[in-house]
């Protein structure tokens, strides 16, 4: 049986903002206004692509479903955090988001920044809760692994990379650690959180980190080729924005042809990597091949 990508990541959207729904409460007081800028920019819009790697790589290990989407919940949270942030005046200053207003541009700037804030520190509330997995390393490994990710040696670090290098040249090996650190570091977490959640062995973690590594540059290259290529309807945020900042990217180092070259051997590289897995990683085989191609 053809597997069907497109459902499964319906179905994937649907699940996890359904628990996103329930984790972020509206609240009360006048602090509800905090809860209401956390809801705006986690609910409604986005791939959902980290939680659907939570969830594939959880499906591995037989992981129960409520544990898997409740990590898979957090690491959106994150992601949705680190959105929140970069697009406010002081980084990317951008004004639309997943085809409206920007956090900063709906809510002001103070609120954007609290409910960043508070959507990083709620994902840590969930996977250190045992309702997460009843076995506490388990819940520490899941700690560890998100915040190395999140932190000043993963996403955060990328992004100040990002903008130190604006207006600079950088060569093939530093704008391939600067797309790790910045979008890869999150993309092997999501799928190391899922195996994590299944007691995976070490050799099989390596194996996902060694396809999410792949994947997440291949992302990370997508995303610069929409900034170029796509237009801002598609696409659901202003695009042209890199050039205009003077962003190193990989398409800015290799131009658009030799960048799209490079997203497909690094997802073609990727799948190699799940031979071991057999059909039961046809999701993430599947996921490999809509990254390269995604227009949104
Ligand atoms: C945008 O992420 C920023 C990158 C790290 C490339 P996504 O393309 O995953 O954004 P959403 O969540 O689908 O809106
Ligand atoms: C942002 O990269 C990556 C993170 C938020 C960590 P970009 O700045 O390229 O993302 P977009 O294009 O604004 O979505
Ligand atoms: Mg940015
Ligand atoms: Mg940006
Ligand atoms: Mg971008």
């Amino acid at each position: 049986m053809v597997f069907d990508l497109h459902e499964a990541m319906e179905n994937n959207t649907r699940s996890v903002e359904g628990v996103l729904n329930k984790f972020l409460s509206k609240g009360e007081g006048p602090e509800r206004r905090v809860t209401e800028a956390m809801r705006y920019a986690s609910l409604g819009g986005g791939k959902r692509i980290r939680p659907f790697l939570v969830n594939a790589s959880a499906r591995l290990f037989g992981v129960n479903e409520i544990s898997a989407l409740r990590a898979s919940a957090a690491i959106e949270m994150v992601h949705c955090y680190s959105l929140i942030h970069d697009d406010l005046p002081a980084m990317d200053d951008d004004e639309m988001r997943r085809g409206r207003a920007t956090c900063h541009v709906q809510f002001d700037e103070a609120t954007a920044i609290l409910a960043g804030d508070a959507l990083l520190t709620k994902a840590f509330e969930i996977i250190a809760s045992k309702e997460t997995h009843e076995d506490p390393s388990v819940r520490s490994d899941l700690v560890l692994t998100l915040a190395q990710a999140s932190g000043h040696e993963g996403m955060v670090g990328g992004q100040m990379f990002d903008l130190v290098a604006e207006g600079h040249d950088l060569n093939i090996q530093d704008i391939t650690r600067l797309q790790k650190l910045k979008t890869g570091e999150l993309i092997v977490a999501a799928c190391q959180m899922g195996a994590l959640l299944g007691k995976a062995s070490n050799q099989d973690l390596q194996v996902l980190g060694g396809y999410a590594l792949d994947i997440g540059l291949a992302y990370q290259i997508a995303d610069d080729l929409l900034d170029v290529e796509g237009n801002a309807e598609d696409v659901g945020k202003k695009t042209g924005k890199d050039a205009c900042a003077g962003k190193a990217t990989f398409v800015s180092l290799l131009g658009v042809d030799g960048a799209r070259e490079k997203a497909r051997t690094l997802s073609n590289q990727a799948n190699q990597k799940l031979a071991t897995f057999g059909e039961l990683a046809e999701p993430l085989r599947a996921l490999a091949h809509f990254i390269v191609n995604r227009q949104s």
